[in-house]
């Protein structure tokens, strides 16, 4: 058959998102599926069902990854990669990391109908915890599964309640027997929403991104003195609380301080006893900063951090802190971003030489493989929201360049 006239149906790529989002839906149209939660299992079961209907040789690993092997002509040569995540941000939306799950299924169940075979196997792949929202740090099992992470580090996780990610994994069955190890790859795709405004501001289809910003994460921990609010005078207090605001607001000036390409945010607070009577005495918060230069980012860190000691030294707040997880800024593979930006043009579709500034399982991917990423647009550049939207349009765009870009990489000798 003319592989070039081949194209994926939008319609059943549509159908497979809309029933993952059903999984864990919540009231205002998004969706929240924790990685290891109940939701999460019940999607994974789904998926492995779709993945079995393909006749893939299905894998999973001691991290609870989901590979789905679709064999080549020749099973020897290195396979190809594609695929994203499962889980969601606490309400967050139906396309972030499952659009890559399942464009990939999509592309397979296009390849199997059409009886297209490969030179190369191609792997479609779901990594446990990319987001680590519930437990940090995020693509953490992409990071084992290329050697940049350790698994008893990873089991040994806990989120916010207590629970630890091993037993967790235990917990809903997917704790496989596979070890959790690279092995050669011809190359890794992974198909995403841009997850911000660039591509929809300059009315492009397809975004190829030349690579991700780093990604450093840090948590601090303040204790000052719980008091009753009434009678305690306000010299003199140690208000963990108000030590935490004015360090929240030097990370939210940092990247105006430092200049250059730079964001840097604290998302998650934790306030205790976080009544309205009493005076704070424990506080646990996080700071991500992000940046295409490392440097640049540790310097910034090294920056806020001396402003956090002389903070918590005023107020008599004694600091802890965590460097808890750096990612390097990861330049993709330029023959494959260029593959990518060429699809799009041969299919028809415009397309946008950018940069990714949401961290994705690619970054790992790409320190073991030649890696690129696909993006589409996300309508008003919102996304980890539960108004996270792509048009259905887009979504079938993206995933025929996936096809395509997966058919070159698995056709090379
Ligand atoms: C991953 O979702 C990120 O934090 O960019
Ligand atoms: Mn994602
Ligand atoms: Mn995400």
């Amino acid at each position: 058959m003319d592989l070039k006239a081949l194209r994926i149906n939008g319609k059943r790529l549509q159908q497979s998102l809309e029933e993952m989002a059903k999984i864990g839906a919540t009231p205002a149209g998004g969706v929240q599926r924790l990685t290891l939660t109940d939701e999460d299992k019940r999607a994974r079961d789904l998926f492995v069902q779709w993945l079995k209907e393909l006749d893939l040789e299905i894998t999973i690993d001691e991290m609870g990854n989901i590979f789905g092997k679709r064999a080549g002509k020749n099973n020897a040569l290195p396979p190809v990669m594609s695929g994203s995540h499962i889980d969601s941000q606490p309400k967050g939306g139906r396309f972030d990391g499952i659009l890559g799950v399942m464009g990939t299924l999509e592309a397979l169940r296009t390849l199997h109908e059409n009886d297209v075979q490969t030179e190369r196997p191609i792997v479609i792949v779901d990594w446990t915890n990319e987001e680590g929202s519930r437990f940090a740090p995020a693509m953490v099992s992409s990071g084992v599964w290329a050697g940049a992470l350790d698994r008893d580090y990873a089991y040994g996780l806990t989120d916010i309640n207590g629970f630890k990610f091993g037993e967790e994994l235990e917990r809903i069955g997917y704790k496989g027997p596979a070890p959790a190890k690279k092995h050669p790859l011809h190359a890794y795709y992974e198909y995403h929403i841009e997850q911000g405004p660039m591509l929809e501001r300059q009315g492009k289809t397809i975004g190829a991104p030349k690579g991700i910003l780093c990604l450093h994460w840090y948590d601090i921990y303040l204790t000052g003195e719980a008091n009753q609010v009434g009678p305690t005078p306000m010299e003199g207090r140690h208000d963990a609380l108000c030590a935490a605001a004015e360090m929240i607001l030097k990370v939210n000036q940092l990247p105006d301080k430092m200049g250059g390409n730079m964001v840097a945010t604290v998302g998650e607070i934790q306030n205790y006893p976080n009544s309205r009577n009493i005076i704070p005495d424990r506080i646990h918060f996080t700071v991500d900063i992000r940046s295409w230069d490392d440097e640049h980012a540790i310097k910034a860190w090294e920056d806020v951090k001396t402003d956090f000691n002389a903070i918590a030294r005023r107020r008599g707040c004694p600091i802890k802190i965590e460097e808890t997880w750096r990612v390097e800024h990861s330049p993709f593979d330029e023959k494959l971003v260029q593959r990518v930006l060429k699809t799009a043009e041969n299919l028809g579709y415009s397309a946008l030489h950018m940069v990714s500034g949401a961290g994705h399982d690619a970054s790992y991917m790409n320190q073991i493989a030649p890696t690129a990423m696909i993006f589409v647009p996300s309508i008003g550049g919102r996304s980890h929201v539960e108004v996270e939207e792509t048009t259905w349009e887009d979504c079938e765009a993206g995933g025929n360049v996936l096809l395509h870009c997966l058919l070159q990489s698995a056709n090379e000798q």
